[in-house]
């Protein structure tokens, strides 16, 4: 590939990648497979080795994806899925990283290689389950639970203690084991202080009664269990965490007066102490016997109650850890092998062509109902007329189902050998199945479309459920309430629901005074929504939540987003053409420019509210960086420095104003400003620039010294 290409991909890779770690690790939504994941980390690690020249520092290779709740928004808000939005944060003590991953059994030997290079033939290796749920790292303080932090981005975590002391098999306080014999330096088997590390998950039983009730309330269902354990150990309440099922396995300890010479040996004392440890596990002295356990539980995981995505094989001698070391993201001493995700062969009986809110046309297949992965699946997605192509499916086929990130599975194979000799290739819908209109095929995403957006009844109902919805305007409505509004011709369009009346909502079936009320009151209270939520809640097409963000903050308002030109687009973060041509398109439709003017007649927001809570000019045309803890959190930093007319960056570069260090700020980033001659500022500096400590001539700054030094 050729350099300017090679860049731009690298650019790609790296915004799907940083998109997929937040919707995965943040949101517990994820919108792709583990496997589609680990496909683009991959691709992106070897444009990094032929191109080290355009490997940005922070780079997601050489990163643990973060499950830190960032940016934090207004106090007690609830994020995706019910879950709390803030967290104290602390550091950690070892960095918690995470594993390099093969889906390739010969790449084990290659790993077992590079072990041998590092220290000779003298390992064995232990061989585990490769548990699917979100990390956790207990502190033990004198043989009880002292802290428990999420990974968060691997250095600092978000505190979970509480939560995590309503997992029925976590050990608040440590058992004596029986056959314990005192030695006299200290009375108890444990030493003062330790960490151990391991797997919150949610069994397949607790996972499938969840989201029972979900669909039930009309919730969105989790996607898998692993999103389900990572919501759950943040929900606010942790007494609703007692409820939710979860499980623990242990399965790394660390610590400073630990004797363990192995690593199995470590798991069996801290068992003996009642700590949760697997006792799924081998000691494995060849490639043979690692082979082997991973074909036996490739098989048997299906039979196990909770999900498994994989094996990981650990060198067992441990002070062999510290010899191999670590990469910034990995040990050198562990590797996993990932399954392919389990599959299930089934018929198709039908399709179905549904029509989404931005008039996309996806075929859905019924299928013979199967068990997959824990659940009975009786629909799966077959994505677009290429893909149904590309399969050459027709109808009674017997057909692989594979459960990705999604919340459908999907249909990744047929076998043909099977196929009746009359049976039917399905023929794609060439007129909108709700509507009638002709449909248009978007060339580019191999995606039919209805373009009767204003008049396609389910496209209108699709945008009226998603303008209400949490992450847009939070108004407490489901989508049956929609549809009764859309079948009675109360609303047609989002500008209609802020001119309902009480005496309109008493006409609907089963509604009361009360229901209206409240209805009523969730409308008017959305009227405080930000800006870039309203502008994610328009439903433009492509205009996902950041999209929607960066524009809010570029453009400040609506009328100047609406008069934008097209390279105007193009010169914002995050935007590419084909966002461009959406947005200009929209803001050309004159039905959508009177639902803005509606809109704004009824109170909603069209502008940023940094305008409004601009609190000085201090920081103007500066860009900056920052890197550590602070003693404020950090997005109330970042916040601060918006709010004083400065610009945040993720990435030193030669434009960079300050970068702003706090404690354990990162030693890459720290070198990067040195070498570029960035300067570094500290906390106190900091708000002496913004004006918040009004004492300028505070001598015992080191930042001051530090900057007489470079002035004389
Ligand atoms: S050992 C220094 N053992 O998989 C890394 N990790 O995809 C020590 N995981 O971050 C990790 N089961 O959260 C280890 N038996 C097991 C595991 C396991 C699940 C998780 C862990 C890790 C992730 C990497």
């Amino acid at each position: 590939m050729e350099k300017t290409q090679a860049y731009k991909r690298i650019q790609e890779l790296t915004e799907l990648i940083n998109d997929a770690n937040k919707r995965y690790y943040v949101d517990n939504a994820p919108t792709i497979s583990d496997y589609e994941f680990d496909m683009l980390m991959k691709e992106l690690e070897s444009l990094e080795k032929d191109y080290p020249d355009l490997k940005s520092a922070d780079s997601p290779t050489g990163k643990v994806g973060s499950d830190l709740f960032n940016p934090v928004p207004e106090s007690g808000s609830i994020g995706v899925n019910g879950a709390k939005r803030e967290f104290e944060q602390y550091p950690h003590r070892y960095p918690m990283l995470s594993l390099a991953n093969t889906y390739d059994i010969s790449e084990i030997q290659a790993f077992a290689d590079r072990v041998a290079k590092g220290i000779g033939n003298v390992c064995t290796f232990s061989c585990e389950l490769k548990f699917d749920g979100t990390a956790i790292c207990l502190t033990y303080r004198n043989g009880r639970l002292y802290r428990a932090l999420t990974r968060g981005d691997g250095t600092v975590g978000d505190d979970v203690t509480e939560n995590v002391k309503r997992i029925s098999n976590i050990p608040q306080v440590l058992k004596m084991p029986a056959d314990f014999t005192p030695p006299r330096s200290n009375p108890y088997p444990w030493p003062k202080e330790f960490e151990i590390r391991g797997e919150i998950y949610m069994p397949w039983e607790a996972f499938d009664r969840l989201n029972e009730v979900r669909i039930k309330e009309e919730e969105t269902p989790f996607a898998n269990p692993r999103n389900a354990a990572s919501g759950s150990l943040k929900l606010i309440d942790s007494s609703a965490v007692a409820e939710r099922g979860l499980e623990c396995t242990l399965y790394h300890v660390l610590g400073e007066d630990l004797n363990f010479q192995t690593h199995a040996q470590a798991l069996d004392t801290v068992a003996s102490w009642g700590l949760p440890v697997s006792d799924k596990r081998n000691i494995c002295t060849s490639i043979d016997d690692i082979r082997d356990f991973i074909t036996y539980w490739d098989t048997e995981r299906k039979n196990l109650p909770f999900a498994t995505d994989g094996i990981v094989i650990k060198v067992n001698e441990i002070p062999y850890h510290t010899e191999l070391g670590y990469t910034s993201k990995v040990p050198r001493w562990a590797v996993a092998y990932k399954f392919k995700a389990e599959q299930a062969l089934t018929r198709l009986v039908s399709i179905d062509y549904q029509v989404g809110r931005t008039g996309a046309v996806t075929p859905v297949a019924n299928l013979e109902p199967v068990q997959l992965s824990g659940t009975v699946v009786k629909r799966a997605s077959l994505h677009n007329s290429d893909q149904m192509h590309l399969l050459d499916i027709h109808i009674g086929d017997y057909v692989y189902v594979e459960k990705g990130g999604e919340i459908i599975p999907k249909i990744t194979g047929v076998d043909p050998g099977r196929r009746c000799p009359d049976a039917a290739r399905p023929h794609f819908p060439e007129f909108c199945p709700d509507c009638g209109t002709p449909l248009v095929k978007d060339e580019e995403e191999a995606r039919s479309f209805c373009p009767n957006q204003s008049g396609c009844p389910t496209q209108i109902k699709g945008k009226l459920v998603h303008f209400l919805s949490r992450k847009a305007m939070n108004v407490i409505a489901g989508d049956s309430t929609v549809e009764q509004l859309f079948n009675k011709g109360l609303v047609w369009n989002v500008a209609d629901f802020y001119e309902l009346k009480k005496e309109h909502l008493l006409m609907l079936d089963g509604w009361k005074e009360r229901s209206a009320e409240r209805f009523l009151n969730s409308l008017q209270d959305s009227l405080e929504t930000p800006f870039e939520k309203v502008l994610y809640a328009l439903g433009i097409r492509h205009i996902g939540e950041t999209t929607a963000k960066s524009l809010a903050r570029h453009f400040g308002n609506i009328d100047s987003l609406a008069s934008a030109s097209r390279e105007e687009l193009l010169a914002t973060d995050d935007i590419g053409e084909v966002i461009a041509d959406s947005i200009k398109e929209w803001f050309s439709d004159e039905v959508n420019i009177e639902i803005i003017t509606r809109l704004k007649s009824s109170g909603l927001r069209f502008a940023t509210d940094a305008v409004k809570e601009k609190l000085s000019d201090s920081l103007e045309g500066k860009t900056i960086v920052i890197s550590g803890n602070f003693s404020i959190p950090r997005d109330h930093m970042k916040k601060l420095i918006e709010t004083h007319g400065g610009k945040n960056s993720s990435s030193i570069s030669g434009k960079t104003s300050y970068l702003l260090a706090g404690e354990k700020a990162g030693p890459e980033k720290l070198r990067k400003a040195e070498s570029l001659g960035v300067q570094v500022i500290d906390e106190v500096r900091f708000m002496h620039i913004i004006g918040q400590i009004p004492d300028k001539s505070d001598e015992t700054n080191d930042y001051i010294h530090n900057e007489q030094l470079t002035l004389f």
